[in-house]
Formats: C-alpha cells, structure tokens, sequence
C-alpha cells in the first residue's frame, strides 16, 4: 500500500480474528490506523494483534461477542480510551447457515444465532458507533460486511434473510444519518474460502474448490483479502461522497445468470 488512506483513525474492527476482518484489520492498520480488534475467538485476534505490530502496525486486541451491546461499547470504548476517539467501525462478523440444513429444517436455535450474530450485532455496532459519533460532535464511518447473498436468492434462505437485512439498513442508515456526516456502506464478498461454512474444512477436496471457483463469472474464488481491500476505500476520504451503497466484490456472480 503506497497511500497511508487511514493515517491517524481509529478503527473497531468486528470478526478481525479470521478471513476478511483479519485481511482488514491488516490493511487498516498498514495504511495507518489504530485498530481495535474484536472477536469472540481470542487467540486469532491475539495474533493479529501480534502480525499487526510486528510489521509496524498500532492494534489492541477486544473480546467481543457481537450479540452482548456491552462487548461492542467496551470495543468502542477501548478505542476511545487508548487513542482518543472512533472514527470507523467496521462491522464484519457473521456465521453461516448450518450445513446440510434447508430453511424448513432450520431449528429455533439456528435462527437465534444467525439473525443475532449477522443482523443484530451489525445493528448494535452502527447504533453504538453512530452514538459515540455524534457524541464526537459528527462525522464517522460505518461499513458492514453484507454477501452477494444478501442481493439475491442464493446461498441459503436464512443466511439471504440476514443479510438482505444488512443491505437495507446500509442504505437507510446512510440516509438517516448523513445530516451527522456519518458515512454508511457495505461490502457483498462472493464465494470465499475462509473459517466460514464451507471453507470451514479447511480441507476441501479439489472438486468442491473447482466447483465453488465456477460460481462467479471471472472463474475464482474471491479472496478475503479482496473485500477487505474495498472496506478500506470505503473507509477512506477516497470514498467521501459514497455513503447507502453495498458493493458487490463477487467477481459478477450478482451481475446476472450465465
Ligand atoms: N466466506 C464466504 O464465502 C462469505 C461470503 C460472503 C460474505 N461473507 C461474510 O464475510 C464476513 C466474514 O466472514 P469470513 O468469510 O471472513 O469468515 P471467518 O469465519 O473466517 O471469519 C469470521 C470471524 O467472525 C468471528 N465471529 C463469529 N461469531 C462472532 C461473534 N458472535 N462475535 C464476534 N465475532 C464473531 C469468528 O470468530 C471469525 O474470526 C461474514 O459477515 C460473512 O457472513 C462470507
């Protein structure tokens, strides 16, 4: 990264202990930021503390779990307390659908944990971000990590729920609180193969991969380095004017049926 795009911010990042919250909070704290990094799993966000200083990087590790308000006010207030002031927070963590399961097998737990983890925990971070915003007098951003899912009908009837929920409170958040100068937006990753549902296995036989690659146009899997990279222009001046947009970074697989 040649720009320093977050020189001098504070940055909450949520689910920063794997896959594209972890991608992120290491381009966030490269291009200069200071990072809180909030996760339910506390040796990976200790890690990532832990590669974040090691290159140079300023980063404090916060166990969170995105379903307590109380753990993302303490994330919150943590970066207040050591650096001062929050400037964005970055809303990452989710969970994937049960595996095998349909949406008519979907059990009350299942529900509970999807909807609390995706859409109230996002709910919780721009409410308590925003809160700690206009307390600063104004001016913030807020991304959120939505799915191609949550554009179309594909990936699971509960997870689409979840995330179609995210998508539409980016776009009337970022209409609600423009008056504050507070910025709104979503990244909508594809295919990934991360600590997430399928990838999960870590093992994933060569078929599975090649399968999963042909589901986006371009013929890859996305990395999670690539919508971490959109997160962090969204979360620049770079994006000054953006605000109730969710980007696809899908390689097409929204654009339409192939
Ligand atoms: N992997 C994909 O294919 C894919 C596709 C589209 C969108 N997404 C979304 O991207 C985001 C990041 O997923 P990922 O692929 O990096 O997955 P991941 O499993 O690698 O990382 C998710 C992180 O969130 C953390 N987390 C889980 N529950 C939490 C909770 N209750 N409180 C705090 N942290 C919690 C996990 O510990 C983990 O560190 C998620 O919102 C996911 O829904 C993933």
């Amino acid at each position: 990264m040649s720009e320093r795009l977050l020189e001098g911010k504070t940055a909450v990042i949520t689910g920063s202990g794997s896959g594209v919250g972890k991608a992120a909070a290491l381009l966030f704290a490269e291009a200069g930021a200071k990072v809180i990094c909030a996760d339910v799993q506390d040796e990976w966000i200790a890690n990532t503390v832990s590669e974040i200083k090691s290159a140079g990087g300023e980063a404090k590790a916060a166990h969170c779990d995105v379903r307590k308000r109380e753990d993302i006010q303490a994330a919150v207030d943590a970066a207040v307390a050591a650096y001062g002031r929050l400037d964005i927070i970055y809303n990452n963590a989710g969970v994937s659908s049960p595996l095998g399961k349909t949406f008519l097998t979907n059990t009350d737990d299942e529900i509970d944990r999807l909807t609390e983890i995706n859409f109230r925990g996002v709910l919780y971070g721009c409410q308590i971000a925003g809160r700690q915003f206009v307390k600063q007098g104004g001016g913030g951003v807020i991304v959120n990590t939505a799915s191609a899912a949550g554009l179309i009908g594909w990936g699971g009837s509960l997870y689409c729920g979840t995330k179609g929920a995210v998508v539409n409170l980016t776009r009337a958040l970022a209409i609600e609180l423009a008056s504050e100068n507070i910025r709104v937006n979503s990244v909508c990753p594809g295919v990934m193969v991360t600590n997430f549902g399928i990838g999960a296995a870590g093992n994933l036989s060569e078929a599975t991969l090649a399968g999963m690659a042909k589901i986006a146009p371009i013929g890859r899997i996305t990395d999670a380095s690539e919508p971490a990279r959109v997160a962090l222009f969204l979360a620049s001046d770079h994006a000054i004017t953006i605000t109730g947009t969710n980007i696809p970074v899908d390689g097409g697989m929204t654009a339409g049926k192939k």
